[in-house]
């Protein structure tokens, strides 16, 4: 048989990218606890239809699509949006608004395997449902500032638009629903010629296009101004003239927090999922050129999902790309730390006793390994020292006799005798 392998794109994390993605996830947890997000937990498979019912043509072509044993058509989550907008619509209808929830997990897309683009990726994704003001999409703005912040990344930028621009402009020259979602995939691809050609194509005013190829040029990070000009740009055409607008006072309340946040106002930016229908906003780090986050208001999915019209908006952290992040900007915590303590008994007939010492170790909260592998002693101290334990118990005849045992310090490489119900309290004297 040959050698098993991960499946094309899934991966194996080690411990130490395992503890990184943890310690990412439990950061993602504290900022959700800090703005009040609740934690929810949705299932990995989903309806295909309630997946695919917004996702936009990419990520629908991308989904892990089958048939379960009873036949129906289902999907591995390729994102968490549509989820929570079904809690939202269903058994959390009655809820009094805000709703702020948060999830954390896995998420699946048959995306071309490349560096920072897994088939397999962890996502922290938190919703505010219930509000369509500015105050609701600044939040998510400076809490994405603050969890990138919290998980030490130095250097990132945000880049943001508003979807109402663009949407505002097609709508009122009553350019075809389908033709628009065309359109916003391609613009999200940066293909500007071929979405101005499907326009031409489509019939769309001269006049229209003619604005349209200006806001694909017109980005910058003097914020405010850019809006400004956006505002002038559409000037006529009335939902975008108000999208601009709205686009101005999430920025004004984003500076205003006093957050220092590297802003770039893109005027022509897009997002492949179908569903946003306000303000849209990635963040980047300088170094990789793929998005660490991404997210934006969609007020129409609760509605179409069955539930109350629910204004919201929100963000998803890609967790895999925040830690290729950290390795690059080198910030991650080496954790070279002796911590544990491994209990070595010196020959077997002491195996037992020393099962028990290290049971009661790990019952005063000490992280304690047993020598399992029948090793000699100098053989253990070595695998101890090179696993980096911070002592070894040591459990030998002579003291056990005086119900104690030989405590020693790897890396002071010094030992003492300790009396067995003392080893808790001096190991902890002594770390
Ligand atoms: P998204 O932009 O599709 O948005 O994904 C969010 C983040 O997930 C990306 O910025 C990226 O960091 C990460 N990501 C996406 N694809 C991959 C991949 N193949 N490998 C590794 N990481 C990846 C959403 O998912 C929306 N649900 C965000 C949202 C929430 N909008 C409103 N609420």
């Amino acid at each position: 048989m040959s050698e098993f392998r991960p499946v094309r794109g899934m991966r194996d994390l080690l411990p130490k990218e395992a503890q990184m993605l943890r310690s990412v996830e439990e950061k993602a947890r504290t900022v959700a606890e800090l703005y009040g997000y609740k934690e929810i937990v949705t299932p990995v498979v989903e309806s295909y239809d309630l997946l695919s019912a917004k996702a936009g043509e990419e990520v629908k072509s991308r989904m892990f699509l089958f048939k379960d044993l009873g036949g129906r058509d289902v999907a591995l989550r390729p994102e968490f949006t549509a989820s929570v907008a079904r809690l939202v619509a269903t058994t959390l209808r009655n809820e009094p608004k805000p709703l702020r929830l948060f999830c954390v997990g896995s998420v699946y897309r048959y995306d071309e395997p490349q560096r920072g683009r897994y088939r397999e990726f962890w996502q922290s994704n938190y919703e505010l449902m219930g509000s369509n003001r500015p105050e609701a999409d600044a939040e998510i703005l400076v809490l994405t500032n603050c969890l990138l912040q919290q998980t030490g990344l130095t250097k990132y930028a945000f880049k943001v638009g508003h979807i109402g621009v663009l949407k505002g402009l097609l709508s009122q020259e009553k350019v075809d629903g389908k033709v628009q979602n065309a359109v916003m995939q391609l613009m999200d691809k940066k293909q500007y010629n071929d979405a101005i050609a499907l326009l031409e194509e489509s019939g769309t005013p001269q006049q229209c296009i003619s604005i349209i190829r200006r806001l694909v040029e017109l980005k910058g990070a003097n914020t405010l101004e850019i809006v400004d000009s956006i505002e002038n740009l559409v000037d006529g055409y009335e939902q975008s003239v108000e999208a601009a607008r709205n686009l101005g006072e999430i920025l004004a309340l984003v500076s205003r927090s006093g957050c220092k946040i590297d802003i770039t106002v893109e005027a022509g930016f897009a997002r492949g999922l179908e569903y946003y229908t306000g303000m849209i906003f990635e963040t980047y780090a300088p170094d990789l050129d793929i998005a660490l986050g991404g997210g934006g208001r969609y007020n129409r999915l609760i509605q179409l999902f069955g539930g109350e019209p629910a204004p919201a908006v929100g963000v998803a952290h890609g967790i895999d790309r925040i830690m290729l992040g950290l390795q690059m900007q080198k910030t991650q915590e080496e954790s070279n730390e002796r911590k544990a303590v491994t209990v070595v008994p010196i020959k077997d007939e002491l195996v037992s006793e020393a099962f028990r010492i290290a049971q009661s170790l790990r019952q005063a909260g000490i992280s304690a390994e047993l020598e399992v592998m029948g090793r000699k002693i100098v053989k253990a101290l070595e695998v101890a020292d090179k696993k980096n334990a911070a002592f070894v118990v040591i459990v030998g005849e002579k003291e056990l006799k005086e119900n104690s045992t030989i405590v020693r310090d790897l890396a002071k490489r010094e030992q003492q005798i300790v009396s067995i119900e003392k080893i808790g309290e001096y190991l902890k004297n002594h770390s």
